[in-house]
């Protein structure tokens, strides 16, 4: 039985966690020693005797495959701490008992559990990290217990990532509330008292909140780039949550771009999935021809093209605006902007020049623009 069976969207954030850690510990590995942090780690909603289906034993599960093959690569055998946090007295034992054996002084995996609240334990996460490179991943179960004017010390490195789930579902709920209470309790993530007026008045007021979001944590940390990546919900069209993704790398932003789209398309098959089986659940009957609603969901191809399309226009006023630049440049704007990855920009700079808006730059044949390539309006 799949243990993501209704949580789908857990699926979709863990599938997004490992592939990230993946792609990120192994480069990040070769270089520098590693601090994880998974400030609310749980075990939550957890189906498996050895915790496999959480975040925490997944980060162990990889960072370790990673390495030992850096190890294997290098003969360089890189010091890993991993700093885990959970304030439920229950679920803070289960952690304890299924880290334990893993701890290896020998094979420098280090692992500090603590029990208490996440923005309580920032001086001992600023120990822990210790000029090492921090993958931060904060995934709360309502949007409390992360304010940013306490935890925010823990980004300060040069290097630092971090992933937080922005639970936008609840947060919708509750953005046209009037309670001053609830108002305030969005203060520490909205960047102080007043956040009403910060927002974009041309966007509906959830979409308002998730961006005013994504500029205070770029503030608050210092980041480079701050993009996020919409969850549905299993059943309903409807957002479920937001992962945010900060970075201070633009190898980082397109790293991410590439695994969010992997993520999304295996996201999409796991939605039509659970949609059948509600189907089932309702009528009673099995459906005739499963998996045929997947040819009637907007794919995720088809979100590609339609931002591919929204991303051509928006280049071309930034180039209207700007002149030439480099290539590079228009990989940042476009992928901060779009869910889109840098091979659909490369494919967009083809086609501008094909219709005769940009020069052709970067040569005939397969060529396609790199980094360097000056991308010129006609
Ligand atoms: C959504 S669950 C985490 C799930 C886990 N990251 C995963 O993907 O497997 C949130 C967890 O944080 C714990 N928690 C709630 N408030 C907390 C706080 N202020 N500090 C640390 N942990 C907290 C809860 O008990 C719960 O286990």
């Amino acid at each position: 039985m799949d243990v993501y069976l209704q949580r789908e969207q857990t699926k979709a954030k863990h599938f997004i966690l490992r592939r990230y850690l993946q792609a990120l510990a192994f480069k990040v590995l070769r270089s520098w020693d590693v601090t994880y942090i998974d400030g609310f780690s749980g075990p939550w909603q957890s189906r498996t005797s050895d915790f496999s289906d959480t975040s925490f034993m997944i980060a162990i599960d990889v960072l370790k495959d990673a390495q030992k093959r850096i190890l294997q690569d290098t003969g360089n055998l890189r010091h890993i701490r991993c700093f885990f946090s959970e304030s439920d007295a229950v679920a803070y034992k289960k952690l304890e008992n299924a880290v334990a054996p893993h701890r290896s002084v020998s094979g420098k995996f280090e692992i500090q559990t603590y029990f208490g609240k996440f923005e309580d334990a920032v001086e001992q996460i600023k120990n822990i990290i210790n000029g090492n490179f921090p993958l931060i991943f904060i995934d709360p179960t309502g949007w409390t217990g992360y304010p940013f004017h306490k935890i925010k010390s823990i980004f300060d490195s040069d290097k630092c990532e971090v992933l937080i789930n922005f639970m936008y579902d609840f947060v919708n709920r509750f953005v046209s509330s009037q309670d001053v209470n609830t108002i305030a309790s969005l203060d520490p993530i909205l960047g102080g008292a007043g956040w009403h007026q910060r927002l974009d008045q041309s966007l509906p007021r959830g979409a308002a909140v998730e961006k005013l979001f994504r500029e205070t944590l770029k503030r608050e940390g210092r980041f480079q780039y701050v993009i996020s990546t919409k969850i549905d919900k299993n059943t309903i069209d409807r957002p479920h949550f937001f992962l945010a993704y900060g970075t201070k790398s633009r190898e980082g932003l397109k790293a991410f771009r590439r695994i969010e789209h992997e993520a999304l398309k295996e996201h999409a098959r796991n939605r039509v999935s659970a949609k059948e089986r509600r189907r089932e659940d309702l009528t009673g009957v099995d459906e005739l021809f499963p998996g045929y609603d997947a040819q009637q969901e907007a794919t995720i191809d088809d979100v590609v093209i339609q931002q591919k399309k929204i991303a051509a226009a928006d280049i071309r006023v930034f180039l209207a605006e700007r002149g030439g630049v480099r290539f590079s440049t228009i990989v940042d704007f476009a992928l901060q902007a779009h869910m889109l990855r840098e091979t659909n920009i490369k494919d967009i700079c083809l086609q501008l020049a094909r219709d005769g808006f940009i020069q052709n730059t970067w040569g005939n044949g397969n060529r396609k623009p790199s980094d360097d390539t000056i991308i010129q309006p006609r």
